[in-house]
């Protein structure tokens, strides 16, 4: 059961959606952008449902990821259009506002850029993007580093968080769209003391 007993018919689409691993990953995100946004003053009911969407594509068929993509109208840019990873965010967000007619803008845009990140992005924005990188089930070495930064300071935990993202991608010589280029750039004036995980 989830927090919201009128989330409940979110959390059973979930649970046929995803496997179980996933399922429990997507349910530990909605506490932690509950839990975020409880600390951050944001509307604690929408962040934990954004949270509960985020990966709602993730498992789906390849072909329906890009294809929901490219329909979308969230304006892709090309790394995104040609990295298989990536689709989730765009066709999520495509699921959401078309499937189950969630018309917040909010979290559509929550959903959108939970992978890549944005310059200006909005306290739910954020909310989403780091409740996905410190759930309770993530166990990457300096989680628990993550963890302090995003209860310490939002916008410092964001330059970290992307500083340690872009690292991860380049090291497998992935490729990145501009957006994320673009929130580096922006948050990096957060992050005084050059701080990294
Ligand atoms: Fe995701
Ligand atoms: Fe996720």
């Amino acid at each position: 059961m989830s927090r919201y007993a009128d989330f409940d018919e979110y959390e059973e689409l979930l649970k046929k959606r995803l496997s179980k691993k996933r399922f429990t990953h997507s349910m530990n995100v909605a506490e932690e952008c509950f839990k975020l946004a409880e600390k951050y003053g944001a509307d604690k009911r929408r962040c934990y449902l954004a949270g509960m969407l985020h990966d709602i594509m993730k498992e789906d068929l390849p072909e329906r990821q890009r294809q929901y993509t490219v329909e979308s109208g969230l304006s892709p840019d090309p790394v995104e259009l040609s990295t298989k990873s990536l689709w989730h965010g765009v066709a999520g967000a495509y699921y959401v506002r078309e499937v189950l007619k969630i018309e917040d803008r909010e979290i559509i845009s929550a959903i959108r850029y939970h992978t890549i990140g944005s310059a200006r992005m909005s306290l739910m924005e954020k909310i989403v993007y780091l409740g996905d990188m410190i759930s309770a089930e993530r166990d990457y070495k300096g989680v628990d580093k993550m963890r302090e930064y995003c209860y310490k300071d939002i916008n410092l935990a964001m330059s970290v968080a992307l500083i340690y993202q872009i690292e991860c991608v380049c090291s497998k010589c992935g490729g990145l769209p501009l957006s994320t280029f673009e929130a580096y750039n922006y948050y990096l004036k957060f992050n005084k003391n050059k701080e990294k995980l």
